[in-house]
C-alpha cells in the first residue's frame, strides 16, 4: 500500500518508489504539511515543526491566552486559508454572505480507496485500479460549514502524486470563491532554487532559474490560455541540483486556462508554493449544496537531479495523461503546407506537394489554414467551417480522397475558438463573440473569440466540426487558437456570475475536445496556439501532441525544445523541418541539422518539397528512414539532456530502457576557430557492456570533403568497444564540428560479448 494512515486516522504518509509525502491533523485539527522529500519510513515528521511565540503572528481563539506559540501564520499547511490568521499567500479565499473574506478549514475525516479518482469535465491523470490509490482528506470550516475534500492520487511506481480539491458549500448561505488553488506545499527548512519557463510567441519555454528569496514571486497567465509567456510547470530544487544529482520537486498543473503559481519566502525563511486557477478573472458563487472542483496538479520528486525528474513526467504524461488510440499508436511523419504555401494554394498545388511528399516517405499530409470560408489572409473567414470549393477546385472530401489515394493520411486545420468579424458566423451570431457591450473589443490578428463558455456555441462547433470530419477522410486535426482572451464577458451569464467566465470557457473547450475525441477516436488531434501558447498537461489529455512553437528555426528550437523537455515528453512536441532561410529568423542551417532537431519531437516537414533539389530530396528520404528506424527509441526511450541549450555543442540522448542502445544527437550552436572538443557523458547504458558508436546520418548537401570522411571513420574505430561505465564517466568525445550548425546523430549499440 502506498498510503498509510495511523490508527487514529490523523497521520497520512504517502510513499512512492523514491519519495514520501506526509500530512497530519494536529491537536487543533489543522492539517499540517509535514514532509515531501526522499522516501523515508513511516516516522511522524511533525517533530520537525517548532512552536514559538512569533510576534504579530496571532493565535486561534481557542488557544489564545493559553498558548501564544501556536500560529497559523507559521505552520506548514496542506490547505491554507485567507483571512483567519495566515498572512502568507494562501490557497483559498472565500467571500461569505455577510461580506467577510474568511475561511478556516479543519480536518474532519478521510477515505482511502483503490484506483485513481477522476474529475468529470476536467483533465486528470488516469491509472488502472491496481496502479493507483486515492486518499481523500475532508475538512470543514466550523463557522460556515464550507467543506473541502483534498484528493490525492498516488501512482507509486511512477513517483507521481496528484492533488485536486473539491469545495462544497455545506452551509445555508451562499458564498463566493475568490481564489481556489489546487495545491499548497510548504518547505520549512530547505534553501531552494525555482525553475520556471518563460517566453513569448515564437520563443516559448526558456528556462529561468532563480534562488527563492523573501517576498512573493508570481508567474501565471490572465490571457485565457496557459500562454506562451509562462508555462504551468515549475521545479524547485536544491541550489546544487544538476541534471544528475540533487533533490528536485516538479509541479505540473493540468489546466489550459489562466493559472497562477506563487512562491513566497516568509518571515521565518520557510517557502510556500501555491498554484491553481488565476484569481484575477475568477469569482465563483457557490449556493448551498453546490460544489466547485479545482484542476489537478501532478507532482513528482527526484533525489537524483533534474533529468530523472523530467523522465518521471515524461512517463506519466505518455502513460497516464495521453489517452485514446493515438496515445500509444505510431505517429505518422507529416507534411504541413503552412510554411510551404501559407494561404496561397489550390487543390492541385496541394496534391502536387503531397505526391512528392509521398515519394519521400511522408505518411500524413496536413492542409493548414485557408481551406474554408473566405480565407485568403488572416482577416476574414474564421468561424465559417465550410470548405471553399472554389479555391480547392473540389470538395474537401474529394481533395481528401486524392490525398488518401496516394497512400497518405489526410489531416486539416481548425481554429474552432476563433471568429472573424468578416464571417457569415459573426453576421448570424454577433453575440457569440466575446466582447463587452458598449466597449469596442480588442482585436488580435484581426479576430475575435467565440464564447466557448456557452453550451449553444459548444454544440454548434461540435456539430460543424463533426460534419466536416464525417464527410472528408480526415485522420488528423490541428486545433489552433491564435490570440489571447480579454474583454471577458458572456451574454449567457448574469452579471453576478461573470467571474465564472474564464473558467467556464476552459470547461467548454474541454467539453468540445472530449466529445470530438469520443466521436472520432481514429483522429489524431494536435494542439496549437500560435505554436506553443497552450502547451500544458491539460491539453495533452485531449491532444497527445502540441505544435511546440511557430518558430521552426532549428537553432532557436534547441532552446525551446530544451525548456519544454523539462516537463513534457518528446512524443508531445510537434517539430518540423522547414525551408531556409528560416521564415522566422532568416537563419540558414544545414538540412541535416533541421532533421536532427525535428527528430527530438513528433517529426515532420513544413516546406514545399517540390522545390527541393534531387540531393535535398535524397537527404529527406534518408532522414525519414532514419527517424523510422529509431522511432521507438526516440518516442518512448529515456530522454537525457547531455548539455544545456547554451553549450557550444548542444547534445541530448535517447536510451533504450534496458540500456542496450542509445541515440546521441548533437548540434554545433556556436562556431569558433580552433574550437576545443565537446565531450558528453552518456547515460542509461549498461556499465559492463561494450558499445559500438556509428555516425548514422551523414550530410549529403554539400557532400562532406573526402578528408573529413576519413576523420569520421577513424573516430568510429577509436570509439568502438567502449564500456557503458567508460562512456558514462569518461564520456564520448564528439566528432569535430566542421561548419556552422553542423549536427551529429550517433547510434550506440551494445556489442555481443567477446567482440
Ligand atoms: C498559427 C499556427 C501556425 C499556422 C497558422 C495558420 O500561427 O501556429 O502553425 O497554423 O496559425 O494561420
Amino acid at each position: 500500500m502506498s498510503v498509510s494512515v495511523d490508527p487514529n486516522g490523523r497521520l497520512f504518509t504517502i510513499h512512492t518508489k523514491c519519495s514520501t509525502y506526509q500530512m497530519k491533523a494536529d491537536s487543533q485539527n489543522v492539517l499540517l504539511h509535514t514532509y515531501y522529500g526522499p522516501r523515508i519510513d513511516g516516522t511522524d515528521m511533525s517533530y520537525t515543526v517548532t512552536y514559538a511565540d512569533r510576534g504579530f503572528s496571532g493565535n486561534p481563539y481557542e488557544l489564545g491566552v493559553k498558548d501564544k506559540r501556536y500560529s497559523l501564520d507559521v505552520l506548514p499547511q496542506e490547505m491554507s486559508c485567507f483571512g483567519t490568521g495566515d498572512y502568507r499567500v494562501t490557497g483559498l479565499r472565500v467571500r461569505n454572505a455577510d461580506g467577510s473574506r474568511a475561511a478556516d478549514l479543519r480536518y474532519t475525516g478521510y477515505t482511502l480507496e483503490k484506483g485513481k479518482y477522476s474529475l468529470p469535465g476536467l483533465p486528470a491523470v488516469h491509472a488502472a485500479d491496481d496502479e493507483a490509490e486515492t486518499l481523500t482528506v475532508r475538512m470543514e470550516d466550523p463557522a460556515t460549514h464550507l467543506q473541502a475534500e483534498l484528493l490525492y492520487g498516488v501512482l507509486e511506481d511512477q513517483d507521481i502524486i496528484t492533488r485536486a480539491v473539491r469545495i462544497t458549500n455545506g452551509g445555508e448561505a451562499p458564498v463566493a470563491l475568490e481564489k481556489a488553488a489546487s495545491l499548497n506545499v510548504d518547505w520549512q527548512f530547505d534553501s531552494l532554487h525555482q525553475i520556471t519557463f518563460q517566453g513569448r510567441h515564437c520563443m516559448e519555454r526558456n528556462l529561468v532559474r532563480n534562488p527563492v528569496d523573501h517576498g512573493v514571486r508570481s508567474i501565471g497567465s490572465v490571457r485565457g490560455t496557459s500562454s506562451h509567456h509562462y508555462n504551468p510547470f515549475t521545479i524547485f530544487c536544491q541550489p546544487s541540483a544538476t541534471e544528475t544529482a540533487g533533490e528536485c520537486w516538479g509541479f505540473s498543473l493540468l489546466y489550459s486556462g489562466e493559472f497562477q503559481m506563487e512562491t513566497e519566502m516568509e518571515q521565518m525563511g520557510q517557502t510556500r508554493f501555491v498554484c491553481g486557477i488565476h484569481p484575477d478573472n475568477f469569482d465563483w458563487p457557490l449556493a448551498p449544496g453546490e460544489t466547485f472542483t479545482t484542476p489537478e496538479v501532478m507532482m513528482s520528486f527526484s533525489d537524483a537531479g533534474l533529468g530523472k525528474l523530467s523522465r518521471n513526467f515524461h512517463t506519466a504524461i505518455r502513460e497516464h495523461i495521453c489517452r485514446g488510440e493515438w496515445a500509444k499508436k505510431r505517429r505518422p511523419v507529416l507534411l504541413n503546407n503552412w510554411e510551404a504555401t501559407y494561404f496561397d494554394f489550390t487543390g492541385d498545388k496541394l496534391v502536387s506537394i503531397a505526391e512528392e511528399a509521398k515519394r519521400l516517405g511522408v505518411e500524413l499530409f496536413v492542409l493548414d489554414d485557408g481551406w474554408f470560408g473566405k480565407r485568403d489572409d488572416d482577416n476574414s473567414g474564421l468561424g465559417d467551417w465550410f470548405p471553399n470549393e472554389k479555391k480547392l477546385g473540389c470538395t474537401l472530401r474529394e481533395l481528401g480522397r486524392r490525398i488518401t489515394d496516394l497512400g497518405l493520411l489526410f489531416g486539416t486545420w481548425f481554429e474552432p475558438e476563433g471568429i472573424s468579424e468578416d464571417s457569415d458566423l459573426y453576421r448570424a451570431h454577433p453575440d457569440w463573440a466575446v466582447q463587452i457591450p458598449g466597449r469596442a473589443p480588442n482585436l488580435s490578428r484581426n479576430q475575435l473569440i467565440l464564447d466557448f463558455s456557452r453550451a449553444d456555441v459548444q454544440d454548434y462547433i461540435i456539430q460543424r466540426m463533426s460534419a466536416v470530419l464525417s464527410d472528408a477522410p480526415v485522420s488528423y486535426v490541428k486545433w489552433d487558437f491564435n490570440r489571447s482572451v480579454c474583454d471577458k464577458f458572456s451574454g449567457a451569464l448574469p452579471a453576478h456570475r461573470m467571474g465564472e467566465f474564464a473558467h467556464r470557457y476552459v470547461l467548454g473547450l474541454y467539453r468540445v475536445l472530449e466529445t470530438l475525441n469520443e466521436r472520432f477516436p481514429h483522429v489524431l488531434f494536435e494542439g496549437c496556439s500560435g505554436g506553443g501558447g497552450r502547451f500544458d498537461a491539460g491539453m495533452l489529455y485531449y491532444t497527445p501532441q502540441i505544435w511546440c512553437s511557430d518558430n521552426t528555426d532549428a537553432v532557436n528550437r534547441l532552446t525551446i525544445q530544451y525548456g519544454t523537455s523539462f516537463g513534457y515528453p518528446v512524443s508531445s512536441m510537434g517539430a518540423h523541418v522547414s525551408a531556409v532561410p528560416n521564415h522566422q529568423t532568416g537563419r540558414v542551417t544545414p538540412l541535416q541539422t533541421r532533421g536532427t532537431v525535428a527528430m527530438a519531437g513528433t517529426f515532420g516537414y513544413e516546406l514545399d518539397v517540390t522545390k527541393l533539389t534531387d540531393a535535398g530530396k535524397a537527404e529527406i528520404r534518408e532522414q525519414i528512414a532514419c527517424f523510422q528506424r529509431f522511432y521507438d527509441l526516440i518516442q518512448s526511450g529515456d530522454y537525457y539532456r547531455l548539455t544545456s541549450c547554451d553549450a557550444p555543442c548542444v547534445a541530448w540522448e535517447f536510451a533504450a530502457e534496458d540500456g542496450g542502445e542509445a541515440l546521441v544527437s548533437a548540434v554545433g550552436n556556436r562556431m569558433e576557430g580552433n574550437a576545443p572538443p565537446s565531450n558528453v557523458k552518456i547515460q542509461g547504458l549498461q556499465p559492463d557492456a561494450r558499445y559500438e558508436a556509428k555516425i548514422c546520418l551523414t550530410e549529403q548537401t554539400p557532400a562532406p570533403m573526402a578528408w573529413f570522411q576519413k576523420e569520421l571513420e577513424t573516430w568510429e574505430k577509436r570509439n568502438r568497444g567502449l564500456s557503458g561505465a567508460a562512456l558514462r564517466n569518461g564520456g564520448l568525445t564528439l566528432p569535430p564540428i566542421w561548419r556552422e550548425y553542423q549536427a551529429w546523430q550517433i547510434h550506440l549499440t551494445r556489442l555481443p560479448e567477446g567482440r
